[in-house]
């Protein structure tokens, strides 16, 4: 494989025969799948679950109101709320006996949320998965190195299953002990590894500090996802890892990872597994639905899913729905740039971390590795930027390279922010979701 540097580099798409014929269908055939099953997910939902039967009513509409599918826009939307409101299994819509795996989303504030699968339901998350793994350039024989997070977040349990699903052979590794990743790579040599992009970052770190050149590692391709990154992430990880590096969306309250699958022959954003979960775009202040194209919140409706049906789960995700390209039946989202709660306002300037993500990465000296603080500084707020200095980054260049991403920052985003450029391997490391932004700001007078 040749470096990517400055341009991008695509896989080998899969036999088109062993693709599922769902992702062989076309639009029209799959307007009318999804009609048929979003009806019938209506129903299960307004039968069985008393919290929609409560939200129906109050707005006025009967499951027999959906006679296509721009109807669904008339159903009130369910937020993360409601499912804590109904804590722990209140959005349950089968008896418990055909309950057969829990998982819960930790949640930074409250209770968790909790979902439901049937072992129809893991069944299909398998198949989503396998999709998944099949569409970032997997193949049956593969073996598969899993260090996502096992245990009640999704991301360990949906990938395993999914791997399995597909033929591979599944190194169920979990996220932690860094060291011995690097060793289970090194002497298992796998040739797919499952993982959020941040905790790459620290294993691909591990490889250097153990004098092994990450280059050299089996890996081909890495499958990347739980929580946001970019194409200039895209490229650094490419690039030391000579692997290719696609995109894989979820969340636990639709299913889990393998909601959204970029395609490794094109790398141009995730495919939605559209038969099985119905995206549609919404405008988050108004909560009116967005033609395709247009950025707005991303808005899901389960349309297979037997013991927590969702329906219209406002996800506070932001991207567009675009045409199918890979899997021309099938609609794709933008890479997500970020979330609604991610969102910082400073001084009436909205950023996301992502924005500083790509300055970051392209500005020579500096590592991947940074954290966002926000305090109060007289009454106003600020927000600071610790960025790591790379390890071959001469002292001399780290005041300059701070220097550059403030006025990046300020030239393409509008904000004044701090920025320090400090001594590598000083600011903490994830093994799972990074937590990017400190939020220390003085709350007195609230
Ligand atoms: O993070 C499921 C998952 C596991 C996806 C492994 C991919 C890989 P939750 O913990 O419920 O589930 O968190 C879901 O994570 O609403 C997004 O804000 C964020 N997220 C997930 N995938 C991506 C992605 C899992 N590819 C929340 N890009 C979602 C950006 C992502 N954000």
């Amino acid at each position: 494989m040749t470096t990517t540097t400055g341009h991008r580099r695509l896989g080998e798409a899969p036999e088109p025969a062993t693709l599922d014929p769902a992702e062989r269908l076309s639009v029209d055939e799959l307007r009318t799948l999804q009609l048929e099953r979003l009806r019938a997910t209506l129903r299960h939902a307004y039968q069985d679950v008393p919290h929609y039967r409560r939200a129906f009513d109050e707005a006025g509409v009967h499951p027999d109101d959906c006679r296509e599918l721009a109807d669904l826009a008339r159903f009130p939307t369910t937020s993360k709320a409601d499912l804590r409101e109904n804590y722990p299994f209140g959005m349950f819509g089968v008896p418990q006996e055909q309950v057969r795996r829990v998982h819960a989303s930790s949640g930074t504030t409250g209770k968790p949320t909790v979902v439901g699968y049937t072992q129809g339901d893991l069944d299909t998350w398998a198949t989503v998965m396998a999709r998944s793994i099949r569409a970032a350039g997997g193949r049956p024989g593969d073996r598969l190195h899993n260090a996502y997070g096992y245990g009640l977040f999704t991301g360990g349990l949906g990938a395993h299953y999914g791997a399995e699903k597909l033929g591979c052979t599944v190194v169920p590794v979990s996220g932690g002990m860094t060291p011995r990743q690097v060793q289970l790579i090194t002497d298992f040599a796998p040739r797919v590894i499952m993982v959020t992009p941040s905790y790459l970052l620290t294993v691909v770190d591990e490889f250097e500090k153990q004098g092994i050149d990450p280059r050299s590692s089996s890996l081909e391709i890495g499958i990347f996802g739980a929580e946001p990154w970019t194409e200039q992430m895209r490229r650094e990880l490419e690039d030391r890892l000579d692997i290719h590096a696609v995109d894989i969306y979820g969340l636990s309250e639709v299913m889990g990872p393998g909601v959204a699958q970029e395609c490794v022959e094109t790398k141009d954003g995730l495919h939605v597994w559209e038969d099985h979960f119905y995206p549609e775009i919404i405008d988050p202040l108004t909560g009116e639905v967005l033609p395709d194209g247009e950025q707005g919140e991303l808005v899901f409706t389960s349309l297979t899913k037997e013991a927590t049906p969702v329906i219209r789960y406002r996800t506070r995700d932001l991207t567009r729905l675009l045409p199918g390209t890979a899997r021309p039946g099938m609609r794709r989202i933008e890479r997500i740039t970020g979330r609604t709660d991610d969102m910082i306002i400073l001084r009436g300037v909205n950023l996301f971390p992502t924005q500083i993500e790509e300055i970051v990465l392209r500005t020579p000296g500096l590592s991947p590795h940074f954290a966002l603080e926000l305090t109060t500084r007289g009454r106003l707020d600020h927000l600071t930027c610790r960025i790591e200095a790379r390890p071959d980054c001469p002292p001399e260049r780290r005041e300059a390279a701070a220097a550059e991403v403030a006025t990046a920052v300020k030239d393409t985003v509008g904000a004044s922010i701090e920025v320090l450029v400090v001594d590598p391997e000083t600011l903490a490391r994830s093994v799972g979701k990074l937590k990017r932004l400190h939020d220390n700001r003085d709350r007195a007078g609230e």
